[in-house]
């Protein structure tokens, strides 16, 4: 009798799944799409292959820069067998290397034609840079060589655009490559983030290590981008790329919007800048990447940052002037409906995750206890009720239930002062959102009303070590980090919004992410191990710098990269002209003389990457190994 009714149960089952044609998707890029509703389909794509017409943009940069930074040049064919190794992006599984260049004398990847509906381009061969024709383009005064010599000189046949997933799509800690230079689709996640881009690499392809620019692609962290290079801060602030998890659970806050109303918004964003809605977060950050060119570079000087002040970009503007913002704004509902089911990967569901689990109950419960003596006011989306009398045993109770990781975003997704956070301020001193900047219809009112941090005390000083740097924030909304998720934290380390505490392996493997982990939590905890001043980015070799008159400022080897790249350009007038007085001052610089002006003329004189946060340092040794048990399990 009852095999009799799970045999009906289980017939029942498989006609479910065979009538909505459940079929698992394997090797496509809709791996594991059976599970999504049509809204969500269509917000993958738009994630994993929508430019918002930023293709433009970058063909602009490509001739400014003379190849510099070029799209095209960066998707070379020839690259392929070693893109993973060298500029840490992700090979589009449906190509294949090049055997010869194409009609056009171009390397090019050879790609399985994919139909996304809607979405007319080709893959480039990288996940997420699409492959589009050049409407200028002239076959009869096109010259291969020519571009490839200077792209200011000539149009190509293709423009090369970027999406949401050529930063966001990594690899999948649950189901890791064989081979990182030819994944399949089932080894990517869709919004882990790319822990392995080497973005120095596209913004210096063609420098060496004469040039000071070359020393600033290259001491970037893996898995960061310099979100405020285009419009830039002057300020050389690169942060990771962030795992977008748990959006469901995200915490809300009631802010003031500019014209007064009120509204309950994310804190997007390291510094929770972006908050007034997802949506209004997304769309700017397609204009970041090349969306609206024809508008948004008008409002700033898109290459170095010094020919003009920051203009503010007008949403209304855009939406009126701007065909690709109006058809991108009507794709943003389903983009979110699609964030919104990514779930964080386990480390017990990993292959082998398992020997990395400790099985000691007692060891777990210490560990627990440890998360609510000293971190979930931060990191849990679940909080007491207002008027808890108890906070902490109602913390030690949460911590202790079996579904406390249940639909909890691991934050509170408030902003904190960086001097009580106490991590590297670069981040939390960018201007990109504040009054009178570009982004600034994008920020809310009170994010522009928080008070000023407290002051930095002691800072490390690299030019006299013994006299430490005392900095005060300004106001307007500077001088804050939003806590950030510590969901799947055990396949996302380096840690910190500059990927820069704890080493970086290069491995996706399960076994290269703990290795990772561990090394970045044992520095999380124990703040001795960490490197301190040997973190600073410094210069390997003598360079120079490059100004706009022509004029090379020498930089000595061993200067700290932030020296020369957190001045404040459009207040240096002095070094932009070529005269006697550049010369001059120049000349003392390239000696190695008057840093102390560039220390004050510092936007963010904070040197040391792998700073702070140190809560829980006081710890017993056993209390902190029992803390990195239980945050494995998140
Ligand atoms: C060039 C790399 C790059 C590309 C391309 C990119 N992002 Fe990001 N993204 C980042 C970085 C870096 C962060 C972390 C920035 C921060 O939090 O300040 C981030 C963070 C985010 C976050 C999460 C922020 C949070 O608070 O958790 C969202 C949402 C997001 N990006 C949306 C998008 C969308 C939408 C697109 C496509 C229009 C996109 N990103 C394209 C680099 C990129
Ligand atoms: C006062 C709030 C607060 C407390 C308490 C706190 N954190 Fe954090 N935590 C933050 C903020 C803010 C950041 C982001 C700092 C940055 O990126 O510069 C952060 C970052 C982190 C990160 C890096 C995450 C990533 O993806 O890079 C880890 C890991 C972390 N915290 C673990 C802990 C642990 C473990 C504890 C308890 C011992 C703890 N935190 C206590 C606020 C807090």
């Amino acid at each position: 009798m009852r095999s009799f009714r799970l045999l009906l149960l289980s017939l029942a089952a498989a006609t479910v799944l065979l009538s909505q044609g459940n079929a698992p998707i394997t090797d496509s890029y809709e791996y594991g799409g059976e599970r999504l509703t049509p809204q969500e389909r269509e917000g993958r794509n738009t994630w994993y292959f929508w430019t918002g017409g930023g293709e433009k943009f970058w063909r602009g940069v490509a001739a400014r820069t003379h190849g510099i930074t070029d799209l095209l040049q960066y998707v070379d064919s020839r690259r392929r067998p070693e893109r993973f190794k060298t500029m840490g992006v992700v090979n589009d599984p449906d190509c294949t290397a090049a055997a010869k260049p194409d009609e056009y004398g171009l390397w090019m990847d050879v790609c399985k034609a994919v139909d996304v509906p809607g979405i007319p381009s080709q893959s480039s061969g990288v996940v997420g840079l699409r492959k589009f024709p050049n409407p200028k383009f002239d076959r009869v005064v096109w010259d291969v060589n020519k571009y490839l010599k200077d792209p200011a000189s000539v149009e190509p046949p293709y423009l090369i655009g970027m999406t949401c997933g050529f930063c966001h799509i990594g690899f999948n800690p649950l189901y890791p490559p064989k081979d990182p230079e030819s994944p399949r689709w089932y080894n990517l996640s869709s919004a882990i983030g790319n822990q392995y881009f080497k973005e120095g690499t596209l913004f210096g392809l063609k420098l060496d290590a004469k040039d000071f620019r070359w020393h600033v692609a290259n001491v970037q962290p893996a898995g960061t981008s310099d979100t405020s290079r285009f419009a830039t801060d002057h300020i050389f602030n690169p942060n990771a790329i962030n795992s977008i998890v748990h959006l469901a659970d995200r915490p809300w806050h009631t802010e003031t919007m500019a014209d007064g109303t009120t509204r309950p918004v994310h804190h997007i964003l390291k510094d929770g800048s972006d908050s007034i809605g997802t949506a209004g977060a997304s769309l700017r950050v397609y204009v970041n990447i090349g969306m609206c060119s024809d508008y948004w570079t008008t409002l700033h000087d898109p290459i170095s940052g010094t020919k003009m002040e920051q203009k503010p970009f007008r949403i209304a503007l855009a939406r009126k002037d701007c065909p690709d913002w109006r058809a991108t704004e009507a794709l943003m509902a389903g983009a979110e409906a699609f964030l919104k089911t990514v779930q964080p990967a386990r480390l017990k569901d990993a292959p082998g995750g398992d020997r990395f689990l400790t099985k000691d109950a007692e060891v777990l419960r210490r560990g627990a206890l440890a998360f609510a003596d000293q971190c979930a006011r931060c990191h849990s989306s679940k909080q007491p009720p207002a008027g808890t009398s108890d906070v902490a045993a109602w913390f030690r109770q949460a911590v202790q239930r079996a579904d406390f990781l249940e639909e909890n975003f691991l934050s509170n997704d408030r902003r904190y002062p960086v001097s009580e956070i106490g991590t590297n301020a670069g981040r939390a001193l960018a201007t990109n959102a504040i009054a009178g900047h570009v982004w600034e219809e994008f920020s809310s009112r009170t994010y522009k009303d928080q008070p000023a941090a407290g002051e930095l005390k002691g800072l490390y000083n690299p030019v006299r070590t013994n006299k430490p740097i005392n900095f005060q924030p300004p106001a307007g909304g500077r001088g804050y980090y939003r806590v950030p998720t510590l969901s799947g934290v055990w396949a996302t380390a380096p840690y910190f919004h500059n990927n820069a505490l704890g080493v970086f392996n290069s491995d996706p493997s399960v076994s290269g992410r703990m290795a990772a982990f561990q090394d970045a939590m044992e520095k999380l905890l124990w703040p001795e191990k960490r490197l301190g001043p040997r973190s600073m980015w410094v210069t390997s070799v003598d360079s120079y710098q490059p100004l706009e008159s022509g004029y090379k400022l020498k930089i000595r080897q061993g200067t700290p990269v932030n020296l020369i790249a957190n001045i404040n350009a459009p207040q240096m007038q002095l070094l932009r002209n070529d005269n006697f007085f550049t010369r001059f001052i120049g000349g003392l610089i390239g000696k190695g003389l008057l840093y102390d002006a560039l220390l004050r003329n510092n936007l963010s004189p904070d040197f040391v990457v792998d700073r702070g946060h140190t809560f829980a340092k006081d710890l017993s040794d056993d209390d902190k190994r029992a803390l990195i048990e239980f945050v494995k399990t998140f």
